[in-house]
């Protein structure tokens, strides 16, 4: 089989180093990739946003399977692209994209199956979102409806930082269309937690949990990122509470896509807060989670190929998914200056060194080769990420190959792992 990846970060480093590892594959490709990717892919230069690109060298090369690893692709269509191409893809249709693409869809949605997640209105008018939030009192928290790179959502613990975060989508338009509806929710205490499935439309077959640290900082101080580190497993998601999520908000989703005309297909990713009353759903994601993959695919002992194409097939009965008992942690390198204005182009040395320990695989996010050096070409950089007999073994050998990047621009939480609740 030829495979073709689409992205170029940290989760579809992991996604082609699983999916090269299959004996049903001959060759992978990614599309665009980066510096890491290219030793366990070709890399072929085009963008993510370049459909007729894309479905160009899938026909040209023969490609006869495509992972979408990215949420803005899957939101604009791409898969839906491709199968009228006759090309098989993995990940949702645009319409069942629409799970992350819009808060609001998502909510109503939640609100019609009684899926336990935070209480919320929609607004469009900045003057009446203030008049509700007045009402509510602080903390609350204030979302952009649509893709904001992450940066849409503010939990704000005065009605100050609540109304300039309701002036700034509403008023100064800071997410453009993206923001131009809002949602005003409330704020949820609790222990956060991620949760994957495969969804091949009708059936949902749960993956393993994993945890994010958002925060930049040390302490999960600082602000928020596209995540830092990650590990897997969390003593937070016991198979009883695996289980509520399941039954009370995976299920009831993927049947009331599947009632609407809008069948979800690929992999669901449930952003939970585990309440006193129980898990609720913060936001779901159509993709898998990066940093999360990196720690998936390390724990992964089955073959992922069978399992993304029986996801796509609607077949996913017939898949059995076996993980390694070992933990795996993985601790974000980036670039001084992130999130908000990381640096770019400096040199990364000592990753042959720092990667030789077979229980370590350093996935590359923002990098690009010049020659033969490796630059740093984004905000997350690497992932460095261990396997161990522990949470405690693998943030140990996790962090004894950070020690062996030779990169003074870079830097990295000194904590992953380490939270105690
Ligand atoms: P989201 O993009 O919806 O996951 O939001 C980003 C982060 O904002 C989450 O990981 C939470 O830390 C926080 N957040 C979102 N919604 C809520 C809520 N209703 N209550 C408390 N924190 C929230
Ligand atoms: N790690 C958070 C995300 O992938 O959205």
């Amino acid at each position: 089989m030829r495979v073709l990846v689409v992205g170029s970060g940290g989760r579809e480093h992991a996604l082609v180093w699983a999916i090269a590892a299959s004996p049903l594959v001959d060759r992978v490709y990614c599309a665009p990739g980066n510096a890491g990717i290219a030793a366990d892919a070709e890399c072929v230069p085009v963008a993510i946003g370049d459909t007729a690109g894309l479905i160009a060298f899938c026909r040209k090369a023969a490609i006869d399977f495509v992972v979408v690893g990215p949420e803005a692709p899957l939101v604009a269509g791409l898969v839906d692209a491709l199968e009228d191409a006759g090309i098989a893809a993995f990940g949702p249709s645009k319409a069942a994209a629409a799970l992350e693409g819009s808060k609001g869809f998502l909510k109503d949605l939640c609100a019609r199956e009684e899926i336990p997640t935070a209480a919320y209105r929609r607004f469009r008018d900045a003057a009446a979102a203030k008049a509700y939030i007045a009402a509510q009192g602080a903390p609350i928290v204030i979302k952009a409806d649509g893709l904001a790179a992450g940066k849409g959502v503010t939990v704000a613990a005065t009605l100050a930082e609540a109304h300039a975060a309701v002036d700034a989508a509403l008023g100064e338009g800071r997410f453009g269309a993206a923001g131009a509806e809002i949602i005003v929710e409330e704020c949820l205490v609790g222990a956060e937690a991620s949760f994957f499935a495969l969804v091949d439309g009708t059936n949902a077959l749960p993956l393993i949990a994993a945890q994010d640290h958002k925060r930049v900082g040390d302490g999960d101080t600082g602000p928020n990122t596209g995540g830092m580190g990650a590990y897997s497993p969390t003593p937070l998601l016991t198979p009883a509470v695996e289980g509520e999520v399941m039954e009370r908000i995976i299920l009831p989703t993927l049947r009331a896509m599947q009632r609407d005309g809008r069948p979800f297909k690929g992999v669901l990713y449930a952003g939970l807060m585990l309440t006193e009353a129980g898990p609720k759903l913060l936001e779901y994601n159509v993709r898998f989670g990066d940093p999360e993959c990196q720690v998936l695919m390390m724990r992964l002992m089955s073959d992922i190929v069978p399992a993304l194409i029986a996801t796509r097939d609607g077949i996913l009965k017939e898949v059995d998914l076996r993980w390694y008992d070992e933990a795996a942690l993985c601790v974000v390198m980036a670039a001084r200056g992130y999130p908000d204005d990381p640096s770019r182009g400096t040199e990364i040395r000592g990753l042959d060194a720092a990667g030789s320990d077979a229980e370590v695989k350093i996935f590359h996010a923002g990098t690009k080769r010049d020659g033969d050096r490796i630059l740093a070409d984004g905000g997350r950089v690497l992932g460095v990420t261990a396997l161990g007999q522990d949470l405690t073994a693998a943030r140990e050998r996790a962090y004894r190959a950070v020690g062996k990047v030779d990169w003074p621009e870079g830097f990295c939480r000194r904590d992953i792992g380490m939270r105690s609740r």
